[in-house]
C-alpha cells in the first residue's frame, strides 16, 4: 500500500484558484478549510420518505463552522493589502474563525461580541487564539455598527460578511456540493442570521450554472429563528431572541442578497421556532449521529416544515447546510438532554440499570 494517497487538499483559495478573486501566493493563510463532508441521511425516511436528504456538514470545518472559508479569503487579502489587524463583530463563530486566522496570519485580532449571548465553545476560541475579546452590553446589530464606524476612520481591516472576500471564500459551498453529487441540488436549505451565507451560496451556484459546470439551479430556502425574524417580517427586530444564538440577529448586513438569492431562484425565506430548532437538532444527533449547534438545524427544522406542507417530494435532492459543530454549544445540548445517570461504582447495580 502506498504511504500517501492523494495529495493534501490545500484549502479552498488554492483549490478553487481559478473561480476566486486573485491572490497573492506568499500572502495565502489556510488551515486547509474546505471539503466537507455531504453526509446522507439513513434514518429519517419516516419523515422525508424517497427524498434525498444531505447534510453538507460544515462544523468541520478546522474552526469547527463555514466561516473559515471566508475568512481565509479575508485575512488573506487584509495580509497582501499589507494589514495589521481585523475586526469583526460576531455572535460567536465569526470571531473564532477571525481569531485563529489572525494568529496565522501574525495580525492582531479585535472582536466585539453580545456580552452572555455567546456559546462557550466559541468564546474560548477566541481567547486561546489570543484575539482581544471585547463583549459589549448591547446585542449583534450594535455590535457590528460599532465596528463599521471604527473602520470608518481607523487602519483595522473589517472581517464581516460586508468584506466582499469573506462572500466570495463562502460560496465554494456551493461548489462542493455540486461536485459530491454531480449537479445542483433541488432544494438549499440554510439558517439565516446574518443573511452573508445564502447570498454566498446563491453567488456560487450561479457562478458554477453561467459557467456551464451545472445544468440546473437549486431554489434556495432561507430559515430564521421566529423571534429573530426580520426578514421574514420586512422590517428590523430591534430585540431579537432566540435560543440559537448564533443567529440572534435583527437587521441582517446582506438582507438585499437574501432577498435576490430568494426571489431569482424561486426559493423562500421563513421562520422556524425554537422548539423546531431544538427537535431537528436531537434528531440528527440522535439519528444520524451528526451533532451541529442549534442554529445550524434551523435549516433541518426548515426541511421538515416543508415537508409537512407539502413543498417537497420524492426524488428531490434537498441539502441542508449544518453551519456549525455542537460542540461549540455544549450547554444547549445538556439543557436539551436527559441527564446522565448517577450510579454508584457497583457492577451489579449497572447491570440493573442496564436492564439486565
Ligand atoms: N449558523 C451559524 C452556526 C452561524 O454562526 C451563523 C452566523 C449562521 C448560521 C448564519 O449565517 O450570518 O451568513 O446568515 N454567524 C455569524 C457570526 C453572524 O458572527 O458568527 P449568516
Amino acid at each position: 500500500m502506498q504511504l500517501t494517497r492523494k495529495g493534501l487538499w490545500g484549502g479552498i483559495i488554492r483549490e478553487y484558484r481559478e473561480f476566486l478573486p486573485e491572490i497573492e501566493d506568499s500572502a495565502i493563510t489556510t488551515l486547509h478549510e474546505g471539503n466537507t463532508p455531504l453526509v446522507e441521511c439513513v434514518n429519517l425516511k419516516p419523515i422525508f420518505g424517497d427524498l434525498r436528504l444531505m447534510l453538507k456538514y460544515e462544523g468541520l470545518n478546522p474552526t469547527g463552522s463555514f466561516k473559515d472559508r471566508g475568512m481565509t479569503m479575508a485575512v488573506s487579502k487584509a495580509r497582501e493589502e499589507g494589514a495589521k489587524a481585523i475586526i469583526c463583530a460576531s455572535t460567536g463563530n465569526t470571531s473564532a474563525a477571525a481569531s485563529a486566522y489572525a494568529a496565522r496570519a501574525g495580525m492582531k485580532a479585535f472582536v466585539l461580541v453580545p456580552d452572555g449571548a455567546i456559546a462557550m465553545g466559541k468564546l474560548s476560541q477566541a481567547i486561546m487564539h489570543g484575539a482581544m475579546v471585547l463583549q459589549i452590553k448591547g446585542n449583534f446589530d450594535e455590535a457590528l455598527a460599532i465596528v463599521k464606524e471604527i473602520t470608518k476612520d481607523y487602519p483595522i481591516k473589517m472581517v464581516n460578511s460586508i468584506n466582499p472576500f469573506r462572500i466570495e471564500g463562502q460560496k465554494t459551498g456551493a461548489f462542493e456540493v455540486c461536485e459530491h453529487l454531480g449537479h445542483a441540488p433541488t432544494y438549499h436549505f440554510l439558517p439565516v442570521g446574518n443573511a452573508g451565507n445564502i447570498t454566498a451560496y446563491w453567488k456560487g451556484y450561479r457562478q458554477y450554472y453561467n459557467e456551464g459546470m451545472i445544468a440546473n439551479l437549486p431554489k434556495m430556502m432561507g430559515f430564521q429563528a421566529e423571534g429573530s425574524a426580520p426578514i421574514v417580517l420586512g422590517h428590523p427586530v430591534e430585540h431579537p431572541e432566540t435560543l440559537a444564538t448564533a443567529i440572534k440577529i435583527g437587521n441582517p448586513a446582506s438582507w438585499d442578497g437574501a432577498l435576490k438569492a430568494r426571489d431569482e431562484s424561486g426559493g423562500v425565506i421563513q421562520a422556524v421556532t425554537d422548539d423546531e430548532i431544538i427537535e431537528a437538532y436531537k434528531l440528527l444527533a440522535g439519528r444520524e449521529g451528526v451533532f451541529c449547534e442549534p442554529a445550524s438545524a434551523a435549516s433541518v427544522a426548515g426541511a421538515i416544515k416543508m415537508k409537512k406542507e407539502g413543498v417537497l417530494h420524492d426524488g428531490d435532492t434537498v441539502v441542508c447546510t449544518l453551519t456549525g459543530h455542537g460542540l461549540k454549544d455544549p450547554d444547549i445540548a445538556l439543557k436539551s438532554s436527559e441527564k446522565p445517570i448517577k450510579v454508584p461504582a457497583d457492577t451489579a447495580k449497572i447491570l440493573k440499570l442496564m436492564g439486565f
